[in-house]
Parts: C-alpha cells; sequence; structure tokens
C-alpha cells in the first residue's frame, strides 16, 4: 500500500503531561507547541501530502479562560514565530474551523498565513482552530439550502460531493489516517464526514512526547492494515 496521502492527528494528552511533572496545564501545552513543530517538520521530511492537527476545538472555549488564553496565544506564537519558516519549506497553510467568533488579531494572522503561503507546493498543513465537524456540516447543509432557495441548484443536486465541496475541507483528500495520541479512543468532533473510510491508530503517549519516530511507526502500521472501503479483497474473490 502506499503512504498515506493525509494524517490527521488529535493531539491529546497535554494536561497529563503537564501534570505528570507537577506543571501547570500552559506548560503541557508549550511542549505540545514543539512536538507540533517537530511533526510538521517529520512530515514534509516523509514526503506526505497532507497533515491536519486539531489545534483547538469548538468545545474548548469551555477551559478555563486563563487556558483559552494560552491556546490562542500559542497560535499567535506560531504564526508570528513560524510562518517565515514554514513558507521557506515551501509549507501551504490552511485553516479549518469556523472564523467567527475569533478575535480580530487571529482571524489577520490566519488570513496572512493562508494567503502568504497559499501558492506553496509542498506540504498542505491544515490546521484545525475553532473547529467543530458538527459545526460544519451544518454549515455546509445551510449552504445549500440556500443554493436550492435560490434555484442555484435543485434538491437531486444536494449528493455526498456537494455536500463534501461545501465542507471546510474541500478539495482536501479525506484522511487516510487518523491519529490520537493519550490513549483515548474517541473522534471528538473531528473530521466526521471525511473520517468515513481512514484508519485509526490511538497511540498511549501524551502529545508533548510524540516524535518523528511515532509518526514513522504509525506509518508503518498503516501499510499493514488492509483497506477494502466497503468491498471485499481480492484473495477472497478468487477463492
Ligand atoms: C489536548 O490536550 C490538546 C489541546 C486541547 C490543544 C492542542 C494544542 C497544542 C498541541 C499546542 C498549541 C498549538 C497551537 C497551534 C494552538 P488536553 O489539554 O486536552 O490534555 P488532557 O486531556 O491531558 O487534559
Amino acid at each position: 500500500m502506499s503512504n498515506p496521502s493525509h494524517i490527521a492527528i488529535i493531539m491529546d494528552g497535554n494536561g497529563r503531561w503537564a501534570k505528570a511533572r507537577g506543571l501547570p496545564r500552559a506548560a503541557g501545552h508549550k511542549a505540545g507547541l514543539e512536538a507540533l513543530r517537530d511533526t510538521i517538520r517529520a512530515a514534509g521530511k516523509m514526503g506526505i501530502p497532507f497533515l491536519t492537527l486539531f489545534a483547538f476545538s469548538s468545545e474548548n472555549w469551555s477551559r478555563p479562560r486563563s487556558e483559552v488564553s494560552d491556546l490562542m496565544g500559542l497560535l499567535k506564537l506560531f504564526i508570528r514565530r513560524d510562518l517565515a519558516e514554514l513558507h521557506r519549506e515551501n509549507v501551504r497553510v490552511r485553516i479549518i474551523g469556523e472564523r467567527e467568533g475569533l478575535a480580530k488579531d487571529i482571524r489577520g494572522l490566519l488570513m496572512e498565513a493562508e494567503t502568504l503561503t497559499g501558492r506553496n507546493t509542498g506540504l498542505t498543513l491544515v490546521i484545525a482552530f475553532n473547529y467543530g465537524s458538527r459545526n460544519e456540516i451544518t454549515r455546509a447543509v445551510q449552504q445549500l439550502l440556500a443554493d436550492v432557495s435560490a434555484g442555484v441548484i435543485t434538491q437531486a443536486d444536494v449528493t455526498a460531493e456537494a455536500i463534501s465541496a461545501r465542507l471546510d475541507t474541500a478539495d482536501i483528500p479525506d484522511p487516510d489516517l487518523i491519529i490520537r495520541t493519550s490513549g483515548e479512543m474517541r473522534l471528538s468532533n473531528f473530521l466526521l464526514w471525511q473520517a468515513a473510510y481512514s484508519e485509526f491508530m490511538f497511540l498511549p503517549c501524551y502529545w508533548p512526547d510524540f516524535r518523528s519516530t511515532h509518526l514513522a511507526e504509525a506509518i508503518e502500521t498503516f501499510h499493514m492494515r488492509e483497506r477494502r472501503f466497503g468491498g471485499v479483497n481480492q484473495q477472497e474473490i478468487a477463492l
């Protein structure tokens, strides 16, 4: 099997990583940012075309205000410090999630990252920020309904492809592999539509401990999986 074209990661366990060391949760997120940088570099070197990272979910607003503010601060730090390097490395940045509700300076930075790197041809780095899959699907359905009402399309045009084309991930292939760290085994409202045929890997390590070796091992395991996309494999047909 060929390498995954798209790997998506739920970066979980920053808080527990910090707690295990007697550190504040903010220290876990800071260490998580280092793992994120490492992973982007590794994915680029491995020639992975698309990497999606779940950085802030639409449900994360329910965390204490100081923690939300720490996460916003880390996003700003990441874009301000790393954007030039990402651009040099030919990385194209895409953001998925709702922009509304984000502070103006953050919206500006997200737009700057997408605009500056929009024509790059290397790794596409998709940052899921203020992202929730149900919200994304709801917005897509609302757009479709508006198009039907306006007579731009008919009810018969409401196909799976039409829905996919209205998601934030339009033009991004579905993830072949979804990795979640920290031992939790759930999707937490991440890429629900796009994950229909994804392979899942749940790793016990906390996100700040995730290194390129984990990524390489996950890809190796992916090669051993048999993907049938609802069909049967060739050997079974021969029997
Ligand atoms: C989950 O750990 C992680 C997050 C909610 C945020 C992910 C953020 C980073 C990796 C670093 C920041 C990077 C950017 C670009 C914002 P958790 O806090 O849920 O951990 P826990 O389940 O152990 O408490």
